[in-house]
């Protein structure tokens, strides 16, 4: 009986699994299954992974250089609001250095991350990129927040590569609740400037936030898949004491595990992270998001002193103390689950298209 009653969603699973399409009743029948019928979804997302990417896992160097944050994101550590927290910049040079070290350890991407720090002006950040695209054939990839649309511009020229915004929720009044200061549609705006400049972009949603049904977590998904995205990061909610949701329950792993199967099986070729947040949940949440459907791993590069205070959430794991450290054990964690970790940069397969097309994106035009 137990197996018939699961019957219709695996054929469900079967039919996402060609089509790339689900309703969001089906979207959120399949985040709330469980047992015989989540295996097959995890393992359903495992294969298209194989079959779309490949086997081969992207490790990119994540340089988390100032913790500074002049927004109060409800779920963040960074958020301005939490006084007690020692903030830190690291110097242009030290950047430039780190990512370099980064380069020469053989990682080809190198993530910088902050919180949204004006202190880094446009300019003195275009510097930073320009000096680490000489460090040799490496993607930049920026995580910076909400900026201009002519600064966004002014680092892509730069030799920006990529850049990360996480849109964190598709509900522009559950964003409102969640963000004080900012709006949906501005920031949505900003992804749209992004594409128009020929960045390769990603987004991404927090999962399992308070207040957060199984509904609007499909439309999450139809939303993540409507944007069209290079790359896709998603990472379940986890609380941090010093933030208004202290006190909310932390969302769970085979919750977040099912939702990442669920964007394979919507995107099929994007590249997706088994994100840090996983792994801060589980000793075995960065393995079990390769296998449910991830293809990416970011190993935080961060100078070990400063990465401690770049608490979005507590709790994380790192996979080594020191830049190399961390690569030897992500190449560990790939190799024994039988995968190969990639030598090229791990553009996204529009990345060609993108770089033909820009001249005439830089004039202006549509988002896709
Ligand atoms: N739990 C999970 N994810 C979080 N982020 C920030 N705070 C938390 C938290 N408490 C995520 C946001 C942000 C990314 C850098 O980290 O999605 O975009
Ligand atoms: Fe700042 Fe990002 Fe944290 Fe929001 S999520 S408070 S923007 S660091």
């Amino acid at each position: 009986m137990a197996a018939r009653h699961g019957e219709w969603r695996w054929e469900l699973i079967d039919a996402l699994r060609v089509r790339a399409a689900a309703s969001r009743e089906e979207l959120a029948a399949l985040l709330s299954c469980d047992g015989e019928t989540a295996t097959a979804l995890l393992r359903a997302a495992d294969e298209v992974r194989a079959e779309r990417v490949g086997k081969e896992v992207h490790l990119r160097a994540l340089l988390e250089f100032s913790n500074h944050c002049r927004r109060n994101c409800g779920y963040c550590g960074l958020r301005r609001e939490h006084r007690a927290l020692r903030r830190y910049r690291m110097s242009p040079d030290d950047i430039v250095a780190c990512a370099g070290e980064a380069v020469r350890a053989g990682y080809r991407t190198v993530v910088l991350q902050s919180g949204e720090d004006l202190w880094y002006s446009a300019p003195r950040l275009a510097e930073v990129v320009r000096a680490i695209k000489q460090e040799g054939d490496v993607a930049v990839t920026l995580s910076i927040g909400e900026r201009t649309a002519e600064e966004y511009r002014l680092l892509r020229e730069a030799g920006a590569d990529r850049f990360l915004l996480r849109m964190e929720t598709s509900s522009p009044s559950f964003y409102r609740a969640l963000h004080p200061d900012s709006d949906w549609e501005s920031r949505l705006e900003c992804l749209r400037s992004l594409r128009r400049l020929g960045y390769q972009v990603g987004s991404g949603v927090i999962i399992g936030l308070p207040g957060q049904t199984i509904e609007m977590l499909a439309d999450d998904l139809l939303f993540l898949q409507s944007l069209d995205l290079d790359m896709i990061g998603v990472g379940p909610f986890i609380p941090h004491p010093a933030t208004p949701l202290a006190d909310a329950p932390a969302g769970g792993l085979e919750l977040a595990l099912r939702f990442l199967a669920c964007l394979r099986l919507l995107c099929q070729q994007a590249l997706i992270p088994a994100t840090t947040a996983l792994g801060a949940l589980a000793p075995d949440g960065l393995r079990r998001g390769l296998q449910a459907g991830a293809n990416v791993v970011m190993p935080d590069c961060t100078p070990a002193y400063y990465r401690r205070l770049y608490e979005l959430y507590p709790g994380r794991r790192d996979l080594g103390e020191s830049l190399r450290q961390a690569r030897a054990a992500a190449e560990e964690l790939v190799s024994s689950i039988d995968r190969r970790v990639a030598r090229d940069r791990g553009d996204s397969w529009r990345a060609g298209m993108l770089s033909a097309v820009r001249p005439a994106l830089l004039a202006g035009g549509d988002m896709r």
